[in-house]
């Protein structure tokens, strides 16, 4: 009788931006919500890769995990001279990840065009083109069930610089509906997927004053 042993990978000591409810929902909350959905994972905004190697541990037999990053040293990361590469650092923390395709500069070169996505990880949402790109692009290819974090969202808000977002998950809805709350997280849903034209409808149409104001009704209703 064949005795299989495995190693348990050690979570590494990678510096990043995510606060300790948000990594232990990560290890442990994350499976329980992902239930037994398929397809890939997808990354924005990995910086030195703390969010990457906690992803990366989710990963199934034949899915894949691609990453998007600058990879460029920020004022706010104190840890290299601004305006160099940290991708090699990224790599090296990243050395035991599987499956991990590296797409590296800025969001907005890319489209989507692979298989269907399962796990949707946002942190790179730091301005209105970036998130109407990845919107437009990305999420018509999120499978029913599927799971969209957006690490963004309650920062943003503080911030003020997310009334854009807002507006358009709201408008998503009956598409995508927010499950909890973790930090500055809020883990989102697909209980109806996504096609093109809703998409353009949601990222282009004006909204009315009645809008706006049902749309923060909605929301304070959901993060207070
Ligand atoms: C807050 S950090 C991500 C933290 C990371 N998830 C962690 O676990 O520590 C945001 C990252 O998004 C990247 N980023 C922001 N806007 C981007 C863009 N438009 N294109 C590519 N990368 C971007 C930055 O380079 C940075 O590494």
């Amino acid at each position: 009788m064949a005795i299989l042993f495995w190693k348990q990978r050690e979570f590494s000591d990678i510096k990043g931006a995510l606060s300790p409810t948000e990594i232990s929902y990560l290890r442990k909350g994350l499976p329980r919500d992902l239930g037994d959905t398929h397809g890939e994972i997808i990354e924005f905004g990995t910086y030195l890769g703390l969010s990457t190697d906690l992803l990366n541990q989710h990963l199934r037999r034949n899915e894949n995990h691609f990453c998007y990053d600058r990879f460029i040293w920020e004022e706010w990361m104190k840890g290299g001279t601004v305006g160099e590469s940290f991708r090699e650092l990224f790599l090296k923390n990243t050395e035991e990840c599987v499956r991990l395709h590296v797409q590296e500069g800025d969001i907005q070169k890319y489209k989507w065009n692979g298989c269907g996505i399962r796990l949707m990880f946002i942190d790179a949402f730091k301005c209105k083109a970036t998130a109407s790109h990845v919107i437009k692009n990305w999420f018509m290819y999120m499978n029913h069930g599927g799971l969209i974090l957006d690490q963004d969202f309650m920062w943003g808000m503080q911030q003020g610089i997310y009334e854009f977002c807002i507006l358009w998950y709201y408008r998503l809805r009956q598409n995508i509906k927010p499950i909890v709350r973790v930090g500055t997280t809020i883990v989102f849903r697909v209980i109806e997927c996504m096609d093109f034209c809703t998409l353009n409808r949601v990222l282009d149409t004006r909204p009315t004053f009645k809008e706006l104001t049902e749309c923060m009704n909605y929301w304070s209703g959901i993060v207070e």
